[in-house]
């Protein structure tokens, strides 16, 4: 007999691709409740990064981002998401249900999206020029729901415009003592399930050559990829018409989306938002896109050079650290 329900070992795996979503500093903040045949997801607040993220913005993102890569997985097992956002009006941190339903086949494509998962990685190196944007770029727009997010590329002429929000961020937080010990916290070389480790962050003269990065502590003396002078990549903005949680969430699905979809065409990806975490710069971003929204996230897309190996993954937490099973009542 055909099942309805997907079993929980399937969930599982799911769950563990999924969380290979990006959060913020890798903070993962997100719970997963299975119940009966509903998945929930809420999200973990105790997980927060307060500094960075005072506005409770990227916390919401980075769940957006989980939840797309949540959907993804499933259906590359057989299983359509049946998605419920905010189902309980009195519980906000209650982001999404999820009921699923089998499909009657997968399509390659849609593997492939899922495999994307495990090739992405966040990229703070110079990257180079992505060849063939032009016929890229549409393909990149039509994956985008213009409903829940805008995407804007934004002209290299505004590139100093961006750098300059990028200094203005950084020079306003310079005697920010809680912002610089989290960064500090986050980007320990002892953190083995979650944060940031050295290797994927840049060393001071990698970092000089990428002009709009977040300033993260400088880890080791490396000179990698010597061929990228500077860095040339795309600059990607996704907004929203405004700022509230169902737009914010809706911004992460997107997020990932865009990840995946340049995974997928063979480009490498680094998601930028110090930009936007004050007002100030984020002013500066949303005169830059035309005043048309309320910018949420960056995204520099490039080339990496082909020989490089692909670097080692990111740690996760550990899946019964983000996943409660309940029976059912
Ligand atoms: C909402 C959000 C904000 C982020 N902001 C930045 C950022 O400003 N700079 C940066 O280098 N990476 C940023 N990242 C990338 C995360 O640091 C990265 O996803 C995390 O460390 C896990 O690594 P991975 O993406 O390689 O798996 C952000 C990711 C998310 C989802």
């Amino acid at each position: 007999m055909l099942k309805t329900t997907p079993d929980i070992e399937v969930i599982k795996k799911a769950l563990l691709l999924a969380c290979r979503a990006p959060s913020i500093h890798n903070s993962q903040p997100w719970h997963w409740v299975s119940e009966g045949g509903v998945l929930n997801l809420f999200v973990d607040r105790r997980r927060r990064v307060h500094s960075a993220d005072r506005s409770g913005r990227e916390v919401i993102i980075s769940c957006g981002a989980v939840l797309d890569h949540l959907r993804i997985a499933m259906v590359a097992a057989g299983w359509q998401a049946n998605i419920d956002r905010f189902p309980n009006p009195n519980n906000q941190d209650h982001l999404a249900s999820m009921e699923f339903s089998p499909l009657g086949f997968v399509t390659d494509a849609q593997r492939k999206r899922a495999e994307a998962i495990l090739q992405r990685r966040t990229d703070r190196l110079p990257l180079g020029r992505p060849t063939y944007w032009e016929s890229f770029e549409p393909v990149l727009r039509s994956s985008v729901d213009e409903s829940v997010a805008m995407l804007d590329v934004l002209p290299d002429e505004v590139r100093p415009q961006l750098a300059e929000a990028s200094q203005l961020t950084e020079a306003l937080r310079g005697g920010d003592a809680s912002y610089h010990a989290e960064l500090e916290w986050w980007t320990s070389p002892f953190a083995l399930s979650e944060g940031m480790p050295p290797d994927t962050l840049a060393s001071a003269s990698e970092r000089q050559r990428v002009d709009v990065a977040r300033d993260f502590p400088a880890r080791g003396h490396a000179e990698r990829r010597v061929e990228v002078g500077m860095d040339w990549s795309m600059i990607l903005v996704l907004s929203t018409a405004e700022d509230t949680r169902t737009d914010v969430l809706g911004a992460g699905e997107a997020l990932s989306t865009v990840l995946l979809e340049c995974t997928m065409a063979g480009m490498a990806t680094c998601t930028l938002t110090h930009l936007i975490e004050l007002d100030e710069s984020r002013d500066i971003v949303r005169k830059l896109i035309g005043g048309r929204g309320e910018p949420q996230v960056l995204i520099r897309v490039g080339i990496a050079p082909p020989i490089e190996e692909l670097p080692a993954a990111t740690p996760r937490l550990p899946l019964d650290a983000v996943l409660e099973i309940r029976s059912p009542r």
